[in-house]
Order: structure tokens, then sequence, then C-alpha cells
């Protein structure tokens, strides 16, 4: 019988296969999550995600050593402070714990590696969301994103080359680029969470920042029903000024990532974030599934969507075996 085409052909053999690859991992476009605690005398496991800590200031140095020397991209720093109130007035502190994490990853990695800072008020916030309220208890947009230029100005002086703006207020991309740029800190990027879900694989990110919230994010974060708001968002941050877009969660959607890829001209990103790798590790731990091939088939699968960046808490780890396998 004659079959002209035979896909089977092209997978013959591992070079075969290799071949004809259409997407490849490196370390570079790998940005690591590092949580920093005030007052730690030594690392802290957080709960429900094996392998994450909470960093002391002087494990942080030895954990960016280490990203480092594999050649991950980037990392991404989230301060947990000691006391909260209610404006997150320690997020503005140039000697809170975010710009002291900041500043002792600078001063180890100095260019090597892009320092990247989470530009929110919820780690800071005795309420635990993303901005101030008003007297309904409501996010005031606002008057939050007064406090996130502010911010912003604190972090680019502490050495972040780049501040991940992730509490999706409207207009804060235009808020931080001009404060940043009044304040001559125009080679400061931005990674915008465009499209930020308010999704329920957060769960242990909470854990890991200690966040005090009751209730939900969404008034603010987006409805996980919705990709035609995505792509507004995505024009409003480009037009705002973000220098690459980040879709958030990683694996449930990829769609929205995708669609985002295909519309701007900037980099994307996509966060495997903390649910959805709790959930690997946990089904690993089981013997439910193969743990290394499943992390790598994720990533893989977000850099498909179209990510250029992906910001995983295995980073280091993809890295690592990457460098083994010599792709
Ligand atoms: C907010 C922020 C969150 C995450 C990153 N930045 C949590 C939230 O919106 O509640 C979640 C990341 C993860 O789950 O790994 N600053």
């Amino acid at each position: 019988m004659s079959r002209l085409e035979r896909p089977r052909r092209l997978r013959t053999t591992s070079s075969m296969r290799a071949l004809v690859r259409e997407v490849s991992l490196d370390p570079s476009s790998l940005m690591l999550p590092l949580f920093v605690r005030e007052g730690l005398d030594h690392p802290r496991p957080i709960v429900g995600l094996p392998g994450v800590v909470q960093h002391s200031l002087s494990s942080l140095e030895s954990a960016v050593d280490e990203a480092r020397s594999v050649g991950v991209g980037s990392v991404m720093l989230f301060g947990v402070p000691e006391t909260r109130d209610a404006e997150g007035s320690e997020a503005w502190n140039p000697d809170g714990i975010l710009s002291r994490a900041i500043a002792v990853a600078r001063r180890r990695v100095g260019d090597d590696l892009v320092v990247a800072a989470d530009l929110c008020l919820d780690e800071f916030t005795s309420h635990g969301h993303c901005g101030v309220l008003d007297e309904h208890g409501v996010v005031d947009n606002d008057r939050t994103l007064d406090s996130y230029a502010r911010m912003s100005i604190v972090l680019a002086d502490a050495g972040a080359h780049l501040l991940g703006t992730s509490g999706m207020m409207d207009g804060q991309v235009r808020a931080v680029r001009e404060a940043l740029d009044a304040a001559g800190r125009v080679d400061v990027a931005i990674i915008a969470y465009t499209a930020k879900f308010a999704s329920s694989f957060y769960g242990p990110f909470r854990a890991a920042v200690e966040s005090p919230l009751t209730g939900d994010r969404a008034t603010y974060q987006q409805d996980f029903a919705n990709v035609r708001e995505s792509m507004r968002e995505a024009r409003l941050d480009v037009g705002e000024g973000a220098d690459i877009i980040m879709v958030k969660p990683g694996l449930a959607y990829l769609d929205v990532l995708s669609a985002i890829s295909a519309a701007v001209d900037v980099p994307t990103a996509s966060y495997i974030v903390s649910g959805e790798t709790a959930m690997v590790e946990a089904a690993a731990a089981t013997g439910a599934l193969d743990r290394d091939r499943a992390i790598l088939e994720m990533v893989t699968a977000v850099r498909r969507a179209g990510a250029t960046v992906v910001c995983t808490y295995w980073a280091v780890e993809v890295a690592r075996r990457l460098a083994r396998s010599g792709t």
C-alpha cells in the first residue's frame, strides 16, 4: 500500500527528532522566582512547595550565585516583610527587605543575569490586597498607582534591572514608566503581568509570602473565563510602555499566551505558578508521573505556545539538565 505521507519517518531516531524539533529550551530564557524573608538567619521551607524556600539575605547570595552558574537568565525577587500596614509602606522603604534583597543580588551578579523584582503591594499590606483600600474596603486603583510609582523608584535605586508590575491595576504600566523616566531611570525595564487571572493556582505562593488575604482578588485580577479581555489588557500594556508581557498562570492559559504572543511585538512570558508546580510535585511523589519529564514537557509547552521567557521554580534544575544533555 502506498502512503506518501508518513509522519513517523521523522520520529525514527533521536537525532532525526532533534533535527526537526521546533522549540528548544535555553537556560538564558528561564526566570527563577526567589522569596526573601526579613529577619531569617536560615532559609525556611515553604509548605506545599517542595524544594522552594524563604531565603535569608545570606542564603539569597548562594541562590543567585547558583542561578548564575547554571546560566539562568533572570531572578524574580519577592520580599516578605516582618511588619505590614494598611498602605504597604514597607514596599517603598529603601531599607526594606525587597530593596535590600535587590541590592544583595546585584552586588553578587552585576549584569550577569537580569535582576527582576515584583512590584506589588500584596506582600506589604496588612489586608493582603495588591493595593490600598477605599472607605468601602475596595481596592482604590488610582491611589494605588501613586504607591507603585513611588515603589518603582526605590526598587530601581536598589538596582533592579526589571520590574514586574503584578497588581493588575489599570494604568499601572504607565504610572511606573512615567515615574521611572521622570527619575532618569529610562533603562529600567517593565515586565507587565498583563493577563493575570484570579486563579486558585496561587495557593502555595500565598503561604510563601505569608499572605493575610481573606476573600479574593476578583475585582482586579482577570476572570478565568475570558480571553478577549486579555487582548485588551495586552493592547493597553504595550501602549503604556511594557517591555515584556506576561501571562499567568502557565499551563491552563496556553490559549491566552498563544493569542497574545501572536498579537504583540514585544517578548512574552509565562509564569508556571506555585499551584501548578505543587501539582506536579504531589503527583510525582506518589509515583503517578515521571517528575523530570513532566517538568521539561511543561516548560517546553509554554515555549511552544509563544513564551520567550519562562518563569518557573524549576529554573535551576532545568538549566542544569539542559547543560548535561548538551542542548
Ligand atoms: C502578587 C503575585 C502573586 C503571584 C505572583 N505575584 C499572587 C497573587 O496574585 O495572589 C503568584 C505566583 C505563584 O503562585 O507562583 N504579587
